[in-house]
């Protein structure tokens, strides 16, 4: 990994812009330097786990390359998709200030680079650093296309801890022995849930616990004494992990690409699209030690992968042949380990926490399962009480119309979405044990590609409940162009009675966990004009409509104002 990293870092280019204000020029965010990258979504064959296969890529690396700027960059990304599938890239947590066309999400904000085609992704990380990753958002093609994106401080500004010794990036991934486009296909025909992944990952290594990968390992050589930062992202499909280290503490002291309070543990957890930043220190007994990620399980009678992927954290001085000391992960179904870590995470910088709401929006998260319409329902209503499964946001499933949003909304073109995504759930139940319609039988959900219209600067408050109605589970709730406060959570039904919220130090987040037959409330001001997807995280539950979309409005001039397309925008 280190040398794909230092072997990638052929900038094309650097140029360095000189900030020269003229009255009336464009004012949109131009960066301090503008940093170009090229990006050729490539199939490479490649094996793992006994097996040679395809898999979809970026520039032949898997992680694909890491993309590194510094806060105030530009960023221009030219990807060409040299694949047979179509392709978008989505730059996970940049919040993309008046750049919404650049987001990613296929259908969203554009229509997807087909075969051949190319497009250039331009955007300037205003006022933010860390760790991001981008990933493919179309299909479940970032199964494999995923890659860092590392943020660093502007020159000058320290980090808010000790200088680590060195750094290392290491992603979380699930892999799969089949063909992902396919097994895609198969999942969503048959109307029930997908298999479990073939390995978990460690930077694209399974490690010694799977079959024929003794060798196909991650490593970091660690000198004794000396401290390390461990950017940890999670790209893994539809899985939460656990994250440790045998017999090493990890201080967390980012997440979400903020910093936070230094919050030491044994274990982390990460649910997909979220990222920790730690810091390690070697100061252990010289050996070598296994870095272990292995499931979180929240839902009932779901199939899991349970075999951990094990990379090496391994001191200089060590047995190079040694076993490694094991780490110790939580069992799968530990909500509690899950609820320390969370309770650790306090923001650093949280004087803008929105302490007045102008709306409140309670939305319901969860599964469903719909009455079979198939005449071969052997095929494909193997759901749930021979059902199809689906997702949804206040019961309704979000679809993916045949244009973006984006383009739908800012052309003025009717017909692909309507903006009556209700703010609340339609019945007020229990959430937690009871079903939409008619408690506790009829499980189905709607239809729509609703979306929510939002006014410039409006401060707003969600409420995400999670829902039982097929099985409670912790979601890892993702939202596009922001990050937002996660002022409170808990278990059971949100009861504003009760809830304490927290706005004094609460983490700054993209993508939250909603607790597993709990709630999260989160906050943001809607000051980023432009169409944002909000989804699980979870693929699978994606593609069951687990989503929806904020139209945020334009505000006054320059500044509040959606640019117009790039001319080379995909076409549908
Ligand atoms: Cu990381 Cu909409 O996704």
């Amino acid at each position: 990994m280190a040398n794909l990293v230092t072997s990638f870092m052929l900038w094309l280019c650097l140029i360095s812009y000189a900030y020269i204000t003229i009255h009336a020029a464009p004012v949109w965010p131009r960066g301090r330097s503008t940093r170009f990258y090229d990006f050729k979504i490539q199939t490479m064959t490649v094996n793992k786990l006994c097996n040679s296969k395809q898999i979809v890529t970026v520039n032949n690396m898997f992680p694909g390359p890491v993309v590194y700027a510094q806060e105030g960059d530009r960023l221009i990304v030219k990807v060409t998709n040299e694949s047979p599938y179509n392709a978008t890239i989505h730059w996970h947590g940049v919040r993309q200030i008046l750049s919404c066309w650049f987001d990613g999400p296929s259908y969203i904000t554009q229509c997807p680079i087909q075969a051949g085609q190319s497009f250039t992704y331009e955007f300037t990380m205003v006022k933010q650093k860390g760790t991001f990753f981008w990933h493919a958002h179309v299909s479940w093609l970032r199964a494999t296309v995923y890659g860092a994106l590392v943020v660093y401080p502007k020159p000058g500004v320290p980090y808010p801890f000790k200088y680590p010794y060195e750094e290392h990036i290491v992603i979380l991934g699930e892999y799969w022995l089949q063909d992902i486009v396919q097994l895609e296909r198969q999942v969503l025909a048959s109307g029930g849930g997908p298999p479990p992944a073939s390995a978990y990952t460690i930077n694209g290594h399974p490690g010694p616990n799977y079959n024929c990968s003794a060798n196909d390992v991650y490593k970091i050589d660690v000198v004794p004494g000396k401290t390390y930062l461990l950017r940890l992202i999670n790209a893994g499909l539809n899985m939460e992990n656990f994250f440790a280290i045998a017999n090493h503490r990890l201080t967390i002291v980012e997440a979400d690409a903020e910093y936070t309070k230094p919050f030491t543990t044994d274990r982390v957890m990460l649910g997909p699209g979220q990222t920790i930043n730690v810091l390690v220190t070697a100061d252990q007994t010289i050996g070598k030690y296994s870095m272990a990620m292995g499931p979180y399980m929240s839902a009932q009678n779901v199939p899991f992968q349970n075999i951990s992927a094990i990379a090496y954290f391994q001191y200089a001085g060590a047995v190079p042949n040694s076993l490694s000391l094991p780490a110790r992960l939580p069992s799968f179904n530990d909500n509690l380990a899950v609820k320390t870590v969370m309770d650790g995470l306090r923001g650093l910088n949280t004087s803008d926490v929105p302490k007045e709401i102008d709306t409140n929006l309670f939305l319901t998260i969860g599964l469903n399962v719909n009455k079979c319409q198939s005449k071969t329902p052997q095929q494909n209503c193997q759901g749930l009480n021979n059902g199809t499964m689906s997702a949804s946001m206040n019961n309704i499933s979000f679809i993916k119309p045949t244009v973006s949003v984006l383009e739908a909304y800012y052309k003025g073109i009717e017909g692909y979405f309507t903006d009556n995504f209700p703010g609340a759930p339609f019945r007020f139940y229990d959430f937690v044990n009871g079903a939409p319609n008619n408690a506790p039988n009829d499980t189905s959900s709607m239809n729509g590609t609703r979306v929510k219209v939002l006014e410039y600067g409006t401060r707003v408050q969600l409420i995400l409940q999670d829902t039982g109605t097929v099985t409670t589970e912790n979601h890892p709730i993702h939202l596009h162009g922001y990050s937002f406060y996660v002022v409170g959570y808990g278990a059971g039904n949100y009861n504003p009675q009760t809830a304490s919220l927290n706005l004094v130090d609460p983490p700054y987040m993209n993508t939250i966990g909603v607790p597993v037959g709990g709630w999260a409330a989160i906050r943001f001001v809607a000051d980023n004009p432009g169409v944002w997807f909000m989804h699980c995280h979870f693929d699978i539950h994606q593609s069951w409509g687990l989503g929806t979309v904020f139209i945020v409005k334009n505000g006054k001039g320059h500044l509040e104002t959606l640019p117009h397309p790039p001319a080379d925008l995909p076409r549908c």
